[in-house]
């Protein structure tokens, strides 16, 4: 279906989004905030399009998702659907000729997320993958005390997410499900987002992992349940720094509480995602809480500060930070350092399996690293202005 609007600016990027739930609403924000036009939005039926159109801005509400991936009038779609989904929407928008932000996890096995990522890669698109706790300048900040040798030389690691919105055995959702929600729940859902930004911090590798997981009840909703609620993991990297992890979703007063601490031989730097504006760097002597304020900090992470000291940023905040970063190489072909794309959906998806081997076989499981030769761009990204 072409689309001969004219009320748009030819230059200003316009977006369509697949799904109309709690995610479509932040990407649509997000892309808003970016300067982009919420051009349309599809869902499950036209009915929850039609529903959503409004309450996200939207011009248009598509009957299907082909119509919308079909508009020439979309230069980038949001893929915001439940898991499972995400593959074949993403590949369709790819073959359309449209650039992708697809939620995490990219794909749910190694193999489709590799495929995935050749296609994005050979068609010349951006394709990113919303890591976005990588955009919290205090995120950027640990990042950046790492890369100039602040910390020292990183010996260990501690991370967790943990959330109670699982905690009941009343508690259900499509997540728990693995037709929906894949083979790994916990792991894949949460465990990824902190494997993520512990490895951007660190610049580094996890290079072998041994897990075990739990499932704290074996019904839910009168179905069977498959899927992990607690994943423990103990790691190493392939710089030589050891770690341990520990995700759940039945953590009783713990909401999205994304904790992490790195200690080298200088430096120890703790972060919580609940409380982003700060800091807290660990010294022998003269510990230090470090508050976000960009006159303060390294130019990598005054970058993202959106707001001055004092006004607090938080989830939003960072997710139009990613939003925009997708935006820029689009609009001119120049990747913003950090973008996290789907060679790092990849990379997630090659952790995912390695803790589910490890849970099943038990055991120390190598995490194979991402070739190079077969992920990445091999074609010159194609701007908006290129494809108009
Ligand atoms: N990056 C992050 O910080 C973050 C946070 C939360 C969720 N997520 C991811 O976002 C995705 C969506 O999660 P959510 O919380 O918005 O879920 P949700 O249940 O709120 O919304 C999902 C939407 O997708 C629609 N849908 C379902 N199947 C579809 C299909 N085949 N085609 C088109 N639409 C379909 C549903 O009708 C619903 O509107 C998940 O993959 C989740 O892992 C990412």
């Amino acid at each position: 279906m072409e689309n001969d609007r004219t009320t748009t600016s030819p230059s200003r990027l316009r977006a369509g989004f697949v799904g109309a739930g709690f995610m479509a609403e932040v990407h649509s924000r997000a892309a808003r905030a970016a300067g982009a036009e919420i051009t349309g939005i599809a869902s499950s039926s036209h009915a929850s399009a039609a529903r959503a159109k409004d309450r996200l801005g939207a011009i248009q509400a598509y009957a299907s998702v082909q119509d919308l991936v079909e508009d020439g009038a979309i230069d980038v779609i949001h893929v915001c659907t439940p898991n499972t989904t995400h593959v074949a929407l993403a590949e369709a928008a790819l073959k359309a000729g449209k650039h992708v932000v697809c939620e995490k996890p990219l794909a749910t096995s190694v193999q489709e997320a590799e495929e995935l990522t050749a296609l994005a890669g050979s068609l010349g698109r951006v394709a990113a993958v919303p890591f976005i706790y990588r955009f919290h300048p205090m995120v950027r900040e640990a990042r950046a005390r790492v890369r100039l040798g602040q910390v020292g030389r990183v010996l260990t690691i501690q991370g967790s997410f943990l959330q109670d919105w699982l905690l009941s055995s009343e508690d259900d959702d499509w997540r728990v499900d693995e037709s929906l929600g894949g083979p790994s729940r916990a792991f894949a859902d949460i465990g990824s987002h902190l494997c993520d930004v512990i490895e951007f911090i660190l610049d580094d590798r996890i290079s072998r992992l041994a897990a075990l997981t739990r499932t704290a009840f074996n019904q839910r909703g009168g179905r069977d349940v498959r899927t992990e609620d607690i994943v423990s993991v103990v790691f190493e990297t392939c710089g030589g720094a050891v770690g341990t992890l520990l995700i759940s979703q039945v953590a009783p007063g713990r909401k999205n509480r994304l904790a992490l601490e790195i200690s080298g031989t200088m430096e120890t730097l703790t972060f919580d995602q609940e409380q982003p504006e700060t800091l807290w760097v660990g010294r022998r002597s003269g510990s230090q809480l470090l508050v976000r304020d960009p006159a303060a900090l390294d130019p990598s992470a005054a970058r993202y500060c959106s707001l001055p000291a004092g006004h607090s940023q938080g989830y939003q905040d960072a997710f139009n930070s990613f939003v925009s970063d997708v935006y820029l190489p689009v609009r001119s072909g120049t990747v913003p350092d950090g973008l996290p794309l789907f060679e790092d959906g990849l990379r997630a998806a090659r952790l995912t399996a390695a803790v589910q081997r490890s849970a099943r076989e038990g055991g120390w499981q190598e995490v194979p690293q991402n070739d190079p030769e077969s992920t990445g761009h091999k074609t010159p990204l194609l701007t908006l202005k290129e494809r108009q």
